[in-house]
């Protein structure tokens, strides 16, 4: 049977975007001034947003995805499920979410849930399967 299809409204989708936006004005981007924010709808309507953290020592960046991960389950403790994701940027780039973030998202999102990004000029929206297939999960190994 293939997986079932998750739907979000215009309305909840235009939320968490905007969400997402409103977060990237808190984004801390010195180095690079890319400046993302994240927002999650988790199971249960609450939208956790995030925004990215970079560092002197570059490697220690924190991407807005993992910030509103890292929140989200601070607020909310580990039992999460992420329905949707939407990821935006105030520098109207193209920009859909970087590897370690799409493994990170994995972990508390099912493999149906949404991922919205601007692209092009639109909102694209993929499941996290197309986006992020074969991820490492330790349950799968021995
Ligand atoms: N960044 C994110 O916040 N999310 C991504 O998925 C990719 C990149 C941030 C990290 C860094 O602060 C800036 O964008 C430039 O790479």
């Amino acid at each position: 049977m293939p997986p079932s299809t998750i739907t979000i409204s215009a309305a909840q989708q235009k939320e968490l975007l905007d969400a997402a936006a409103q977060a990237a004005h808190h984004a801390y981007a010195p180095y690079s001034g890319f400046r993302v924010g994240a927002a999650l709808l988790l199971e249960g309507g609450a939208i956790v947003t995030g925004a990215n953290v970079e560092n002197a020592s570059y490697g220690l960046t924190i991407c807005a995805e993992r910030s509103a991960v890292a929140r989200a389950i601070a607020q909310y403790g580990p039992k999460l499920c992420i329905p949707a994701v939407a990821v935006t940027n105030l520098n109207k780039a193209p920009s859909s979410p970087c590897g370690a973030c799409r493994q990170v998202l994995a972990e508390f999102m099912p493999p149906n849930g949404l991922v919205l990004f601007p692209f092009d000029g639109s909102i694209q929206t993929h499941t996290l399967a197309e986006l992020f297939p074969l991820g490492f999960d330790l349950a799968h190994a021995e």
